[in-house]
């Protein structure tokens, strides 16, 4: 620094021969070995340089990512293509919303897993898709009761359970696995899709954060007043508004105003979410419309090739389905070009 502050008579220029600079007579001779090693080290220095240029690069680019995700997170959702959303884990080939199907769901490499929660007497958290346990577990032929809540069973009650064997008896004894044994399966190589079913926001935020996975996850619900309670307790944890919803007195729209519109996306905006997750009353249309906002288009549940192609084709941004090579099947076919 201090030679910036010193004046010319102090600076005074020396001769090239006071610098020691070489004139004809001191230039010493360079073998060619020393011709390599210079050229060598001139190769090694524009290595660096370029390194550290990409890096510094690089860090632009971090810190031009969306505030308040995990840089994983951030390249997931800005993916050029469109993403494969597994359904309740690999819910095709075992049972749903089980740890076998979240591994199966990270072996047909979905980009995101989704799965639904609810909470147990007990307050915990667990995942499963229905309020009843008769559907996929054995509550019915050991507790005898009918159509069981699970809201009404502690965790240590629903351990009991084989969430399994009604898929295959390939999957007996399976249990209902808790939200936190998913999220540390799923975590570790994809992204976490994590419907509410039932439950308040305070308890998952609070468990996200306790995990540190608040930046790492995306938190979808239909209930929109639940996705602006998270935003509320955590102002950049990602959010997926689900749809199409119902109206204020719980009863559903007619068929043909279900379909995702203006007047969905404006409310949709003011929750906070990043994300549109609907059925597959979308048009080219609506799509745009979404996009053009910021938002990300998923639909839900396409298990069906052509169904999958159609939406690509209105440049939809993700497909959630039970079966994860179709839609890898979908996107290998539209690249291609052999999408009719
Ligand atoms: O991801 C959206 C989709 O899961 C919503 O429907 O009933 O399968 O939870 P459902
Ligand atoms: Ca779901």
């Amino acid at each position: 620094m201090k030679r910036f502050f010193m004046r010319p008579s102090q600076t005074k220029r020396k001769s090239r021969a006071e610098r020691g600079a070489p004139n004809e007579k001191n230039v010493p001779r360079i073998s060619i070995r020393d011709k390599r090693v210079m050229k060598n080290k001139r190769k090694r220095r524009t290595f660096l340089t370029t390194t550290l240029l990409l890096l510094v690069g690089g860090g632009a680019v971090i810190g031009d990512s969306s505030p308040g995700v995990t840089e994983r997170l951030d390249e997931i959702m800005n993916r050029e293509r469109p993403l494969v959303i597994a359904h309740r884990g690999y819910s095709m080939a075992a049972p749903e919303n089980t740890l076998p199907a979240f591994e199966l769901a990270l072996l047909a490499a979905a980009d995101l897993v989704e799965l639904d929660y609810f909470h147990s007497a007990d307050g915990v958290p667990v995942v499963f898709h229905d309020d009843t346990l008769d559907r996929t577990t054995d509550a019915v032929g050991r507790w005898g009761d009918g159509k069981i809540p699970l809201r009404s069973r502690t965790l240590e009650e629903l351990r009991e359970l084989d969430a399994g064997s009604w898929f295959s008896e390939r999957f007996a004894g399976v249990g209902i696995p808790t939200l936190e044994e998913a999220l540390e399966l799923i975590q570790e190589k994809s992204v976490t899709l994590i419907e509410r079913k039932e439950g308040d926001a305070g308890t998952l935020i609070e468990l996200l954060r306790r995990r540190a996975m608040l930046d790492d996850v995306v938190i979808q619900a239909f209930d929109w007043d639940f996705l602006a309670d998270c935003r509320e307790l955590a102002a950049d944890v990602p959010l997926g508004a689900l749809g199409p919803p119902r109206r204020e007195d719980g009863s559903s729209y007619p068929y043909e105003e279900r379909f995702l519109n203006r007047a969905f996306l404006d409310r949709i905006e003011k929750t906070g979410a990043t994300v549109v997750g609907w059925n597959r009353q979308v048009t080219r249309e609506s799509v745009r419309e979404a996009q053009a906002r910021g938002l990300k288009v998923w639909v839900y549940t396409i298990n069906e090739l052509d169904t999958a192609l159609e939406l690509l084709e209105m440049s939809v941004d993700g497909i959630i389905s039970d079966n994860p090579p179709m839609v890898w099947q979908a996107l290998a076919l539209r690249a291609g070009e052999w999408n009719r």
